[in-house]
């Protein structure tokens, strides 16, 4: 399983209020209590923070409200002492406006970096096409130094790099070298569906005219691209991974990306994330994407929050039903990913106009993780945005202190998953269950487990037949007994065969 720290918000050690890399190294032993194998760090490279580091202006450089390169060494060395593997986020789709690469691009149409984002004049008095960005408005900023447009799916902050420009191509590999020769296991690669775009940028047709192109943008260029960053991570020794972000939704659209497993490692499936809370929607949706991935050997990667998204217990609306869903991420074949302080059962914060600092909304899910019961909760300075609800009682300390909390079972959950074959590695089958009832098999040889999740809120009777242990139970009840076949309400039990 890998943990998805969000770094701002994890551990503030300096007292700016804003996390750094010295508290994610503190709290290294508490990630291999939990059994994580390894951590994905959103962006901690120098940045003006328009988008909280997703707008880069020094890909080879930490900013200096996390801490700086020796400090990342030192990060670096704890985890791997550990076992634990380090996964940077990669942002290729897009630099900052103050990246050195992008103002000398915009100091003169002749400037030697021109192409290396798009530039284009408009049409009529328009920008050149009518795409949009996400956080909204239209895709293109008008550059009235160099009277010509600029183009941009996210902020304004965010040009577009041109990767059909085999320099930028060039620069980006060399980014990537450089954190791999700095012994970093991997990346996550931002939005990197969308770095390849048909040169002659033709408007979006007239059904998609409102929507941005995150979710719909799929242009085959991209995977000749991907094959070659491909071949700068197998050029290393070890297991360098990159995971790729691909925003297109069925798990249909995703299998391409793994190419002939000469492209991405693995792919980010959301399909769960964006699911009703319904067993047969989620049974459908796996399903789907077993169809789609198992028969060509790609790896699954089941993703249900993130630093984008609300957090488990705000969507589904209680702490059972996302225990449910803990039980289902961490027992599905694939690699799940954990975004930080779903194993507390956070909600969201609540906050309040005037606090808000996102251009996209998102910071109810980025509140500070609360690491005690203590008035700063852990904390050095004043956090940069409010605390989640209820800190004094939902915090790690307190959590870890008590054996029935969501935490440990998030705990027995990876213990379980490190013990069985089935599960980590193992096959995937639907199995035939009652209405309400999410139910599957896991298995490798004679090593066998079975998932039954329980989505509704009443109690219902599961298997008819064999004879099961439980083994990991979502309220904890009834661990290492016989198993009687009935869920209770909002119950999600992990069993195994007797013997
Ligand atoms: C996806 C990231 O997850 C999100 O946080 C960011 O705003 C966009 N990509 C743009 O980089």
């Amino acid at each position: 399983m890998l943990y998805q720290v969000y770094p701002r918000s994890f551990l503030d050690t300096d007292g700016d209020g804003v996390g750094d890399l010295a508290g994610v190294r503190a709290k290294l032993p508490y990630l291999r209590w939990l059994g994580v194998d390894g951590v994905w760090l959103s962006p901690i490279y120098r940045s003006p923070m328009a988008d909280f580091g997703y707008d880069v202006s020094d890909h080879c450089a930490i900013d200096p409200v996390f801490g700086d390169l020796p400090g990342f060494d030192r990060l670096l060395a704890d985890a791997h002492a550990i076992g634990l593997r380090l996964l940077l986020d990669w942002v290729p789709n897009h630099t900052s406006d103050r990246h050195p690469w992008f103002v000398e691009s915009r100091s003169s149409r002749d400037s030697p970096k021109r192409d290396w984002y798009f530039w284009r004049d408009g049409h009529d008095d328009g920008p050149p096409n009518n795409w949009r960005a996400a956080f909204g408005g239209q895709a293109w900023t008008w550059d009235e130094s160099t009277r010509q447009w600029y183009l941009h799916l996210f902020l304004s902050q965010q040009p577009d790099l041109r990767w059909s420009e085999p320099d930028v191509v060039d620069a980006m590999h060399g980014v990537l070298r450089f954190w791999l020769d700095r012994g970093v296991d991997g990346f996550r690669a931002d939005v990197v569906h969308l770095i390849s775009k048909d040169e002659e940028l033709p408007d979006q047709p007239p059904e998609l005219a409102d929507i941005d192109l995150v979710g719909v943008h799929d242009h085959p260029g991209a995977h000749p691209l991907l094959r070659n960053l491909r071949a700068v991570l197998d050029a290393y020794p070890g297991d360098r991974v990159m995971v790729g972000e691909v925003n297109l939704g069925s798990a249909a659209r995703l299998a391409p990306y793994y190419g002939a497993g000469d492209e991405l490692h693995m792919v980010f499936n959301f399909s769960l994330l964006w699911a009703p809370w319904d067993a047969a929607h989620w049974a459908g949706r796996i399903a789907e994407s077993e169809a789609a991935l198992a028969p060509s050997g790609a790896w699954p990667v089941w993703v249900l929050s993130n630093h984008d998204t609300p957090r488990h217990r705000t969507r589904y609306g209680s702490e059972a039903r996302a225990r449910v869903a803990a039980t289902v991420l961490l027992t599905l074949r694939g690699t799940p990913f954990l975004y930080a302080g779903e194993e507390l059962g956070l909600a969201d914060a609540e906050v309040p106009d005037g606090v808000r600092v996102d251009p996209g909304g998102r910071d109810g899910c980025r509140a500070p993780f609360p690491w005690d019961d203590q008035a700063g909760h852990g904390w050095a300075g004043e956090p940069w945005l409010p605390w989640p609800p209820d800190p004094a009682v939902r915090n790690a300390g307190a959590l870890a202190g008590d054996r029935r909390s969501i935490l440990h079972l998030y705990r027995r959950l990876l213990a379980c998953r490190r013990r069985s074959a089935a599960l980590h590695s193992g096959t995937w089958e639907r199995l035939d269950a009652p209405d309400g009832v999410l139910a599957y098999e896991r298995r490798a040889g004679a090593d066998v487990r079975r998932i039954w999740a329980n989505f509704g809120d009443e109690a219902v009777a599961g298997d008819a037949g064999g004879d099961w242990v439980v083994e990991v139970a979502g309220s904890g009840r009834g661990e290492g007994d016989p198993w009687d076949g009935r869920l209770a309400a909002t119950e999600a039990l992990v069993v195994r065969p007797v013997g």
